[in-house]
């Protein structure tokens, strides 16, 4: 491929004085974990962390955290700021009388990866001193004093513990990601630390469930009763700290939003990177990746790659060409690896993109925007940037979402070649015309406007907050988008026509971590005495993909697959795949130890055609939420070989997604009128049903639905009347 060279741009210097600090200068001591650095892997990690740029303002940054109940750190990807920062609040006396220190994170991989890096630090076993905590997956112990966690966990944690009494510092990190849970989480960080300062400024009884600005309910909450509240009285009587923590150079927002709180910037380090763009615009992204990695590893000095995809099938089927491709160079030129890294990958997987390429090896590294800001990968000297993300659309007056992959905005696009510049001076390939940069908005929309807001409405509820539109959000989500929301959660039963909370429905909806309908699904599949089934399908949803085909295996995929298939459609097909490598395990790997039943399951996956990791995850879901429904007392019973049941449990959870064929074999959606495709991977593609209900909406050039199973449309009105019996 050709490039044109844009001269040598630092990415993202921190321009000096564009805000009311700069705390670099001096030099503190960084480790005083006392750990013994004996091993030379101890001394290497020591040494560092000593040389990370926020290794000299310990003693400083420490020092304004005590000066301001509220601060703002600012500093390049790379400096320091979620790895140590947390370890000096420790070191500094916040963890003791067993508080904790809890930092956010928008994306469970970085929760679980820094978690482990940390815990390496400091020299504890992981789930110790240092935990983290995601959904479907928790490492903390009572003993755990540094907690990472996603951003959608704390708000959770919240429902039980309103006060978020154990923390003594709170960190919400990544805070330019701008998910709607971190904006939402601020929201009500504000009103916690209130209280909690109020509570001990004025040793007012708060027991009596009074509201304050943001209007939660903090005392009454998910009807506690009154034990609850006494126990707790004492608890919120200490100060919550709260730190924003955040990668762009704009404090400004954030700042506003929280009366002008005090923000330092941390100097970053930052090699020249320079910028290649194409000469014309690429048709297909995917192969030009593939042949810029090719260029890169045959042409440019030693370093690793990293190279910005948009998902995990994309990021799997680079994998997969990759090292066909690399199996036809000549052996001097096969010595590259190539490592993945994306949110559903497990934990132990995940580590491998920071292991070093064996010597004399180089290491190309495919990634999903994670690696943009919130997880720092040493070694890299190339990206490789296509400029497109998948992000979440959101259309509030047809009520529908959906996952688009859309360029990516200017301040990403700084971010990502900003990743080549951390070691030393490196190169970023941009698949496309500079004329295109041009183009790209500055800033990335915050997901809060682009997202369906059932779910997090459903959570403040919860919390207590009746007046959703009043909520001092950041930025407030469009009134339309707010009010279809609500619409939805009345609809699935969550609230009452008060639009109160309804009890028990609305509150068990609450209680599960899934999306609204997805709960709903649960608590409606008790009833219909198909809650085995229906847990086996909300956990095949939650993953990508399970079934993959190679393009130059494609017959044997579809033959291989052929035998799980229901002509019902995909969900009870999903199903079966389920439970047919939970029969194979049960056969096989009855004296087996774990490991190896792990290497058993993948032989059957391969065998297959179906996607070993995400099966993997899915059942690790599964037993999570099966958990949870155990605690709820919901009755978990099986429809058997009586699928109709099954079905028709579909139609009274998912009764927003049903589309009905029209003559030119595409359907209408019901709810949205929206004209949309049955997806080619769908075993119902080929036989169209009249009616169906579906999981998915994706949009490319078309928009097509997948996971789908055929209904009768009767049962629209019989088991959705609150929707259909108004609109016929
Ligand atoms: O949060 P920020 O981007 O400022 O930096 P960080 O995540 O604290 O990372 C600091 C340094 O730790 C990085 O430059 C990496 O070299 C290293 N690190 C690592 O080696 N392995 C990890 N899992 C995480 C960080
Ligand atoms: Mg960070």
């Amino acid at each position: 491929m050709s490039w044109v060279a844009r001269g040598s741009h630092q990415p993202n210097a921190n321009a000096n004085g564009n805000a009311n600090g700069n705390v670099n200068g001096k030099f503190s001591n960084a480790n005083r974990n006392g750990q013994t650095n004996s091993s030379p892997w101890r001394q290497k990690i020591a040494q560092q962390r000593k040389s990370l740029p926020i290794a000299s303002v310990e003693k400083r940054l420490i020092e304004e955290v005590r000066k301001n109940d509220i601060l703002i750190i600012v500093g390049e990807t790379g400096s320091g700021k979620t790895t140590q920062i947390p370890q000096f609040l420790f070191n500094a006396g916040f963890c003791n009388n067993g508080k904790v220190v809890g930092i956010t994170q928008p994306r469970r991989v970085a929760a679980v990866t820094v978690a482990k890096r940390v815990a390496d630090e400091c020299g504890v076993e992981l789930g110790q001193k240092v935990g983290y905590s995601v959904r479907f997956d928790d490492s903390t112990s009572n003993s755990t004093r540094i907690k990472y966690m996603t951003d959608g966990l704390l708000l959770r944690e919240a429902l039980l513990d309103p006060y978020l009494s154990k923390y003594s510092v709170i960190i919400v990190d990544e805070a330019h990601e701008r998910t709607v849970h971190t904006d939402v989480l601020m929201g009500l960080l504000k009103t916690v630390q209130l209280t909690r300062s109020e509570s001990i400024n004025d040793g007012r009884n708060l027991d009596n469930g009074n509201k304050n600005a943001n209007g939660f309910m903090l005392d009454k909450v998910n009807g506690q009763n009154g034990s609850f509240v006494r126990k707790d009285r004492r608890e919120k009587s200490s100060p919550l700290k709260l730190i924003i923590m955040s990668a762009s150079l704009d404090a400004r927002t954030f700042s506003e939003y929280f009366g002008g709180a005090k923000a330092v910037h941390i100097q970053g380090r930052q090699f020249p990177v320079d910028i290649f763009y194409t000469r014309y615009p690429e048709t297909d992204y995917v192969d030009a990746s593939l042949i810029t990695i090719f260029q890169v590893h045959l042409e440019e000095t030693p370093g690793d790659i990293l190279v910005f995809l948009t998902g995990q099938e994309e990021i799997e089927a680079v994998e997969r060409l990759i090292k066909e491709r690399l199996s036809k160079l000549p052996p001097g030129s096969q010595n590259l690896v190539v490592v993945p890294i994306y949110a559903a990958l497990p934990p132990e997987q995940q580590m491998r993109a920071f292991a070093p390429a064996p010597s004399g090896f180089r290491k190309v590294i495919l990634a999903t925007n994670i690696a943009e800001t919130s997880i720092t990968i040493p070694g890299i000297k190339y990206v490789i940037d296509p400029g497109l993300v998948k992000a979440r659309s959101y259309d509030p007056g047809k009520g529908m979402e959906s996952l688009i992959v859309v360029p990516t905005s200017k301040s990403q696009a700084l971010q990502r070649s900003g990743r080549a510049g951390r070691e030393g001076p490196g190169k970023c390939f941009r698949l496309y015309p500079e004329n295109e940069f041009e183009k790209l908005e500055d800033s990335t929309m915050p997901e809060i406007k682009r997202c369906n807001l059932s779910n997090v409405i459903l959570q403040l509820k919860a919390l207590g907050v009746d007046d959703i539109l009043g909520f001092d959000f950041i930025e407030k989500p469009s009134r339309t988008a707010i009010i279809k929301s609500l619409e939805q959660l009345f609809l699935l039963g969550a609230l009452t026509d008060e639009c109160q909370l309804s009890d028990p429905v609305g509150r068990q909806m609450a209680r599960l971590p899934l999306d609204p309908d997805y709960a709903k699904a649960l608590i409606l599949a008790s009833q219909f005495n198909c809650l085995e089934e229906m847990l086996i399908t909300v956990a095949m949803l939650s993953v990508e993909s399970i079934f993959y085909s190679p393009r130059d295996k494609y017959e044997e995929a579809r033959a291989a697959t052929k035998c799980f298939a229901s002509p019902e459609g995909d969900h009870i097909t999903l199903i079966n795949v389920y439970r047919a490598a939970a029969d194979f395990l049960e056969k096989r790997t009855m004296e087996m130890n774990k490991a190896k039943s792990e290497k058993v399951l993948r032989k059957w996956c391969n065998e297959n055609f179906i996607n070993s990791r995400s099966l993997r995850h899915a059942r690790d879901i599964h037993r999570q939420i099966q958990g949870h429904v155990q605690q709820m007392g919901l009755k978990l019973a099986s429809c058997g070989d009586d699928m109709l049941q099954f079905r028709r449990c579909l139609v009274a959870s998912f009764f927003l997604n049903a589309a009905m064929k029209q003559a030119d074999g595409t359907y209408r959606a019901y709810a949205s009128g929206q004209v949309v495709q049955i997806h080619p991977s769908s075993v119902l593609f080929r036989k169209k049903p009249d009616c169906i209900i579906f999981n998915e909406l994706i949009q490319t050039n078309n928009k097509y639905v997948r996971n789908l199973t055929r209904v009768d449309h009767l049962w629209l009105t019989e088991l959705a009347p609150q929707f259909y019996a108004v609109q016929n």
